[in-house]
């Protein structure tokens, strides 16, 4: 811990943090105890998987984590990534697990793969974990229980699928790369090259063409080119910001969504306004959080372009310079920009889910169209965890992953809550009414209080589900449910009636 006196405002979050633990972590499963409860096949080691997993076990539920990498892959994309990477929002909005501890506003690559990594020794995840195992196909026995890729494997209750959304890098090859003289990196392989005095061509204005930025400005680079065929929004790097825009119920374009947009234009972009995108609004994409991007180029020590790039040449990148509101590839003003490294900040490819069955893409109801955009409406046992969103304001690593991972467990535990697919479908419908005047589709953007309301829906509209409500939300709280549970099964034997084997069939609504 921080000294008080030096760091009152570090050592006030870190307090904060050892109470939260204390209050809402599960307790980690005594060695060698065997867990009961429907089982649970986990896919991927990322810090949704490993959050998950611990989760799990902790309420007494058993996991095996699949892994396609090896275990130097624990912590997914963090554990790919440069060793200068780090968070651009705030790490009181990235507390994937109750339990972790962060030291400071930001951590770093390292700091991020070490909490997962405690996470996963501490709830004793090392004997339940399965690395270089793609998970190719999974389907059911005549049981409805899980097979993964193969029965050796063993069977499952249930599925959490945390494969993410930053896969094999996104590498487009352009015309001319192979005449450059200089060198050429996708950014999330910069760790260890030099660039200082040297000119650096960003290819690509994302979130990692920021990061990119950001190397260039560490490493000394002389001047920094940020080649943008889009405008995306940049939002500064202030928590209080962030969450106050993370606050949009409604979770898209409102008729208020100006008053954000233009107080960002004003005082955030100022005399840069011409980088802020007109054609699309605040709340359809997600967007960059960065507050020293804009000083950067104020400073003449980056210069970012909208346009469209031709190919290379072996000096640089030929270049076609658009105006403000011109599409990509329309008319514009050819230019060749020169640099010794070019670095292709264009993205990753998205994982594939389609080793589930292929009822679970059924249109209308595709990813992310799914029940609470995350359960299949033909497969309620199975939780595609943080890796079915499209764009958002919020975070990927927060408490979300638990309640998710928590509902799943309601449902395995308690036939009474387990939603029909006729129900879950009416869910989808109803949320893409309430969304029918935002310009993104009803599941294409979101922001972190519409997930809220998302799971007080789920929770109140069902009455068998309310005993469950402080489970889901915080994790505690699950004797009660359980007591009844076992109260109602005691009735229902009464009654003759049964309940259902297939823990993928729901009755409820
Ligand atoms: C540089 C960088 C910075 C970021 N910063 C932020 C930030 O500030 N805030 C934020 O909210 N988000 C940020 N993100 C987004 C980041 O992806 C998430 O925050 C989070 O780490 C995702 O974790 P995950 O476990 O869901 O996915 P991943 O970390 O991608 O893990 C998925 C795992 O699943 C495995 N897998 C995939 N398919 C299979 C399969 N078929 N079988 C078995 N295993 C499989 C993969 O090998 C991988 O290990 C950042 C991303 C990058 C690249
Ligand atoms: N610290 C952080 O918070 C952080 C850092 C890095 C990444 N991330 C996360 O990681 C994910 C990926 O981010 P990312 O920036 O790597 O990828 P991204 O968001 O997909 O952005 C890729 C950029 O490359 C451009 N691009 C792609 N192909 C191109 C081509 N052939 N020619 C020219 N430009 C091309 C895209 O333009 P178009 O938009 O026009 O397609 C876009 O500007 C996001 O979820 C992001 O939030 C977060």
């Amino acid at each position: 811990m921080e000294n008080p006196i030096l760091h009152p405002i570090v050592f006030l979050y870190q307090l904060v943090q050892w109470f939260l633990d204390k209050l809402l972590s599960p307790n980690p499963p005594q060695p060698g105890v065997e867990l009961g409860g429907p089982k649970i096949a986990i896919i991927g080691a990322g810090l949704t998987g490993v959050s998950a997993a611990s989760h799990c076990v902790g309420h007494g539920f058993d996991v095996r984590i699949f892994e396609a990498g090896p275990r130097e892959q624990l912590g997914g994309i963090w554990s790919r990534v440069n060793n200068t990477s780090g968070l651009q929002i705030h790490s009181i909005m990235y507390r994937f697990h109750p339990s972790v501890r962060w030291s400071g506003g930001y951590p770093n690559r390292q700091q991020i793969v070490s909490q997962i990594t405690e996470l996963w020794k501490k709830y004793g995840l090392e004997n339940k974990t399965t690395f270089d195992t793609k998970v190719e196909k999974v389907y059911q026995d005549d049981k409805g229980r899980w097979i993964i890729n193969d029965p050796s494997n063993g069977r499952f209750e249930g599925i959490i699928a945390a494969v993410g959304t930053c896969g094999d890098i996104k590498m487009p090859s352009m015309p001319g790369m192979d005449k450059f003289k200089g060198e050429i990196y996708h950014s999330s392989a910069l760790t260890g090259k030099q660039a200082k005095g040297k000119t650096m061509i960003i290819i690509g204005g994302g979130a990692s063409a920021v990061e990119a930025l950001e190397f260039a400005a560490h490493e000394e680079a002389a001047k920094t080119y940020i080649l943008a065929r889009s405008d995306k929004w940049i939002i500064p790097r202030n928590p209080v910001i962030d969450v106050l825009l993370s606050l949009n119920v409604w979770g898209g374009e409102t008729i208020f969504s100006w008053i954000p947009e233009m107080l960002l234009r004003k005082f955030f972009y100022r005399d840069l306004q011409d980088l802020a995108p007109t054609e699309r609004g605040l709340f359809t994409e997600t967007p960059m959080v960065n507050s020293d991007v804009m000083d950067k180029i104020r400073s003449g020590q980056a210069e970012w372009l909208r346009g469209d790039i031709r190919g290379f040449t072996e000096e640089g990148v030929k270049f076609n310079l658009r105006g403000k509101g011109v599409p990509k590839g329309g008319p514009g003003k050819s230019m060749l920009i020169k640099g010794d490294i070019a670095v292709m900040a264009t993205g990753f490819e998205r994982p594939t889910l389609d080793f589930l069955p292929d009822d679970s893409f059924g249109d209308p109801y595709s990813p992310p169209n799914w029940y609470l955009q995350t359960f299949p409406p033909e497969h309620v046992s199975v939780c595609c965890n943080n890796c079915t969103y499209v764009n958002a304001i919020g975070s990927v690593g927060n408490w979300h992953i638990g309640i998710y991972t928590r509902i799943l467990l309601m449902f395995l535990s308690d036939p009474l809550t387990r939603p029909r697919s006729f129900w879950m479908k009416r869910w989808i419908d109803m949320t893409r009414v309430l969304k029918k005047f935002a310009p993104t589709g009803a599941f294409d953007f979101f922001t972190y209080l519409e997930l809220v309301w998302w799971f007080t829906f789920c929770i109140a509209i069902n009455p068998f589900r309310w005993k469950w409500a402080f489970f889901v939300f915080f994790g505690i709280g699950q004797t009660l449910p359980r007591r009844v549970i076992d109260t109602e099964n005691h009735l229902r034997n009464g009654l003759g009636l049964k309940n259902e084997a297939n823990y993928d069939k729901g009755n409820s609504f």
